[in-house]
């Protein structure tokens, strides 16, 4: 039952979506009316306002890792199980996608499967994390950036983790941000991809 309990709140955690709840109480646009049209940290940065894109980044970070360090720490305890804690880093990336406050139109992922990471196995999270800043300032394309350690982390996860469940929820997660990533998948394919910053209508 605590098993059940635990993953319906990491959905609902998960559906929490910063970009939104940060826009409306600056007074700004709904993010999901500009640019990609995507609730995230790299879309509200289009609109201008740094300030806005950092809190939408550290909000939907801090929901994935606070989601997981509740579900370890319950584990630890001995109240859920090994598998539930890799449920629970599904479901808060599930809820970030698909929120049930927001019509289930939500982001892409990447900021929330960042805070699981570092919830999960912090030498992943902080590799992903490496790779993404120097991909991301080098290129100054945020989707790629996100790609590149997306399909990394599972590798990562199998060599750093010792639980397989963890792992293999890592991999769930890594195949949900690639799926939410199919328009700028495309872009990228046809060079129609936008930089980091670039304002858009
Ligand atoms: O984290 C999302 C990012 O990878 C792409 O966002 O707005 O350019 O589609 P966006």
């Amino acid at each position: 039952m605590v098993d059940i309990l635990v993953i319906v709140m990491a959905y609902l955690l998960g559906s929490l979506s910063f970009a939104v709840i940060v826009s409306k109480s600056m007074g700004m646009a709904d993010p999901r009316s500009y640019g990609s049209g995507n609730p995230g940290a790299t879309n509200v940065l289009r609109s201008g306002k740094k300030k806005a894109a950092v809190l939408t980044l550290l909000g939907d970070a801090l929901k994935g890792l606070v989601a997981v360090l509740i579900a370890k720490y319950l584990w630890d305890a001995g109240s859920i199980t090994t598998t539930t804690v890799a449920y629970v880093s599904v479901a808060v990336l599930v809820g970030h996608m698909w929120p049930i406050f927001f019509g289930f139109k939500g982001g892409k992922g990447v900021a929330t499967a960042v805070g699981v990471l570092y919830a999960l196995s912090w030498p992943v999270a902080l590799i992903c994390t490496m790779v993404w800043l120097i991909m991301a300032f080098g290129l100054k394309i945020s989707s790629l950036a996100a790609l590149v350690a997306t399909v990394l982390s599972p590798v990562l996860s199998f060599y750093f983790m010792d639980e397989t469940s963890w792992s293999v929820a890592v991999i769930a997660i890594a195949v949900l941000v690639l799926y939410r990533h199919k328009s700028n998948i495309q872009n990228l394919l046809s060079g129609k991809e936008s930089k980091i910053g670039q304002k858009q209508p």
